[in-house]
């Protein structure tokens, strides 16, 4: 069985304030029957730990360097992650591949990165529109897969998120049956890559997940979790996805 996991992202989002949400879900979920991480910025990671105390609320970064140190300025180190307090990392997000330039490789380097430190790592992949109107969701999301993550996954130290880059903060989610088809699709490659080692691995959906869709897409099969934006930011929200999740 592969415990649940409910994830949140806050992206560029949050300051000290916002270290209270973390709090009512470390204080409101602290039996939830999934797991939960919240990924702030990196400001607030070692106040984020604070918050979420030895409870069930687990923190991760939202991206690593895939050096373990050195001059690089304004980037982070997985090991400085770790050191935070962080147990988990996203990696590969289509902001990030997208803002700057981040390829397969450099996603593939950075989860090695992550590994490295005991990091979990969080890899995206998803296809844009224009892809999927052509037709290419499979052969987009097959290459990024293969490409981003190197030999070595496990349940333990991967988990993977199918993120389509225009459901992010649209609003619009793709349906039920086009989210099925994806994630059995991840299950199938991971499967032929790994083995029965792909059983384990956690599989999240991410783009516009609301407290209103989520139960619906918790059901979906492969659906392992979730990886949430902007309904992550307030524990009201997020915590209606962790409760949906929990009950799944
Ligand atoms: P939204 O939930 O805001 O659409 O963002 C999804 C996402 O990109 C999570 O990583």
């Amino acid at each position: 069985m592969r415990r649940k996991l409910a994830a949140g992202n806050w992206k560029m989002n949050g300051t000290r304030a916002s270290l209270e949400e973390i709090g009512r879900i470390a204080a409101d979920h602290s039996t939830a029957a999934c797991e939960i991480l919240i990924c702030p910025p990196a400001t607030l990671i070692v106040p984020a730990v604070a918050a979420a105390g030895a409870g069930s609320v687990r923190i991760g970064g939202q991206d690593c360097h895939a050096k373990a140190s050195g001059a690089h300025t304004g980037d982070i180190a997985a090991g400085q992650l770790a050191d935070a307090g962080a147990s988990h990392v996203i990696l590969g997000h289509s902001e990030r591949r997208a803002d700057h330039g981040e390829s397969d490789a450099d996603v593939a380097a950075k989860t090695l990165a992550a590994w490295a430190a005991g990091l979990v790592a969080v890899v995206c992949v998803g296809e844009t529109e224009a892809e999927r109107d052509r037709g290419e969701t499979l052969v987009v999301i097959g290459r990024q897969l293969a490409g981003s993550v190197p030999e070595g996954a496990t349940a333990t130290n991967l988990v993977l998120a199918y993120e389509p880059v225009w459901a992010i903060g649209t609003g619009r989610t793709p349906t039920l049956d086009q989210i099925a088809e994806v994630h059995d699709f991840l299950r199938a490659e991971l499967t032929a890559r790994l083995g029965d080692a792909a059983t384990g691995i956690r599989l999240l959906y991410g783009g516009s997940v609301k407290p209103s869709n989520a139960a619906e897409i918790f059901a979906v099969s492969n659906v392992d979790g979730a990886l949430v934006g902007g309904a992550s930011l307030k524990a009201a929200d997020f915590g209606q996805i962790i409760a949906a999740l929990s009950a799944a």
